[in-house]
């Protein structure tokens, strides 16, 4: 197994986001998100999305982990393992309740004020998410989410009232969370979380794609404005964007199974592009035309895209995709679940994820070349099925491995191919809710949280074997990734 010493600084921590693991959420004034009305789901049957909360429905994000009441014990978990950076991200709702009042809720306020202070106890660098799947409900109900250019200045108040308040606690930011997701535009739950939109019954796809257009414009312009603020407020701030990058695969070497590979890449690679160039590329420009699409785009927009660029690309990568033509040509590409085929040289995970650690090297040398920035890795990991045993500990071997192989191609992309890596952050680095399915048996940590995704449990927290192996990898800069 390859494995290289770190740069000096580099970031090794952890990623969560508040509404997966916070619970308490009508708490001390915080209001309703497009996830409290989420029900459970599993790897068969999708999360319901409710019309508000409705008795008789198990919404797991209502308690989730319950880290509002606990996180001092759970920070303090995380300094044991040599945490230096921990990404979480800012629930909307408990800042603005609905989304478009005026004045912010303090008691929110405060509560991320002393979770910070709790990370910097321990020389702990929170790393921020804006906007991370928790868009008030309220905005998403009576504005329909981002198709709605007022939700650029709910955004904006909200990023301003953080940057503001946390100048001096925060350096690392980032605006939404996987923004390039809802290219899947018919994926319902995608489209909900990322840009609070519930279709109407009937829609086409063309309906669809063009209010994904049209949201992840207004969001792009949300982005950029935040980012100029954020600069204005403390010129040291780091502000990012996220985007889920997957390197695409051609199944075969065949032209059209080539070209669409590269007609799919463009068609999520857009986000990140004009989050970092501030400008629309032209492919993205002419598909859209020839959809026949008439997006609001402004002049004005187009001056603030260019004037709120981003200063690193901050990526989740779990797995590769693999296309074919074989159902869709690359000139007819429009819904993507369409072109994506089973790549028979991996394995998946129980939920279906391909597992396929040399893509994670591919994603930090495409993503270098192609945006020369600083990038930084704020999601990986392995979701799977734990198993406690007699004496309370979980064997989580399958995780250990999986870790080890995408950490050393990591460490190949830094120390052979020059990828210029702010730190990485694996995915739920304690147990809590799944954004896709709702569960809480589909887990990914390194500490265990003793519940189930009936709910049963005493939420009690205890550390699995990958939790040893993480301290020692911190501790080592990266060097030492032996089981
Ligand atoms: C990313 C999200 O898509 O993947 C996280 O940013 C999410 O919120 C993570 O939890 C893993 O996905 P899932 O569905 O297994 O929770």
């Amino acid at each position: 197994m390859y494995s290289a010493k770190m740069p000096k600084g580099f970031l090794w921590g952890g990623a969560v986001a508040a509404h997966q693991l916070e619970g308490a959420w009508n708490v001390d004034g915080k209001g309703m998100s497009v996830a409290d009305v989420m029900t459970v789901g599993s790897a068969e049957r999708p999360r319901e999305i409710t019309d508000g909360v409705l008795p008789g429905k198990n919404y797991p994000n209502h308690e989730a982990i319950d880290f509002y009441h606990r996180y001092k014990e759970d920070i303090k978990l995380m300094a044991e393992m040599g945490f230096k950076a921990f990404r979480t991200s800012i629930a909307w709702t408990r800042i603005f309740p609905k989304g478009n009042e005026s004045e912010p809720n303090e008691a929110g306020l405060k509560f991320y004020d002393d979770l910070f202070d709790e990370c910097l106890k321990y020389g702990i660098e929170p790393v921020v998410t804006l906007s991370h799947f928790e868009i008030p409900f309220h905005l998403v109900k009576e504005y329909g989410g981002f198709t709605n250019r007022k939700l650029i200045d709910y955004f904006l108040r909200f990023a301003v009232v953080c940057f503001k308040r946390y100048q001096n606690k925060v350096k690392y930011w980032m605006t939404f969370n996987e923004i390039d997701n809802q290219s899947a535009f018919n994926n319902d739950f995608l489209m909900a979380t990322n840009s609070g939109i519930l279709f109407k019954d009937g829609m086409t796809d063309s309906d669809k794609e063009a209010a994904m257009y049209q949201a992840a414009h207004y969001e792009l312009v949300a982005s950029a404005l935040a980012v100029k603020e954020g600069h204005k407020i403390n010129p040291n701030f780091q502000i990012g964007c996220m985007i889920n990058y997957s390197p695409v695969r051609p199944l075969t070497p065949s032209s059209d199974d080539v070209l669409l590979a590269d007609k799919f890449e463009q068609r999520r690679d857009w986000f990140s592009d004009v989050h970092v160039f501030g400008e629309y590329p032209k492919e993205v420009e002419a598909y859209i035309e020839r959809k026949g699409y008439r997006p609001d785009i402004t002049d004005e927009d187009r001056v603030v895209l260019k004037e709120g660029t981003v200063d690193y690309v901050g990526f989740s990568y779990y797995q590769s995709t693999t296309v074919s033509s074989e159902n869709v040509k690359p000139d007819e590409l429009s819904d993507l679940a369409k072109a994506v085929a089973v790549n028979p040289t991996l394995e998946r995970s129980d939920w279906g994820w391909e597992i396929d650690p040399a893509g994670l090297r591919l994603a930090l040398n495409h993503l270098t070349d192609r945006y020369h920035l600083p990038l930084f890795i704020v999601e990986n990991g392995l979701g799977a099925y734990d198993k406690v045993a007699a004496d309370g500990s979980v064997h989580d071997d399958y995780r250990i491995d999986y870790l080890e192989k995408h950490i050393s191609e990591m460490e190949k992309a830094v120390a052979i191919d020059g990828v210029d890596l702010m730190g990485y952050l694996p995915w739920g680095c304690i147990d809590l809710v799944s954004a896709g399915t709702g569960q809480m048996d589909k887990r990914y940590g390194f500490i265990y949280v003793n519940k189930n995704d009936a709910g049963e449990g005493d939420l009690s927290r205890s550390k699995k074997d990958s939790f040893y192996w993480y301290q020692k990898v911190i501790k080592s800069n990266g060097a030492d990734l032996s089981k």
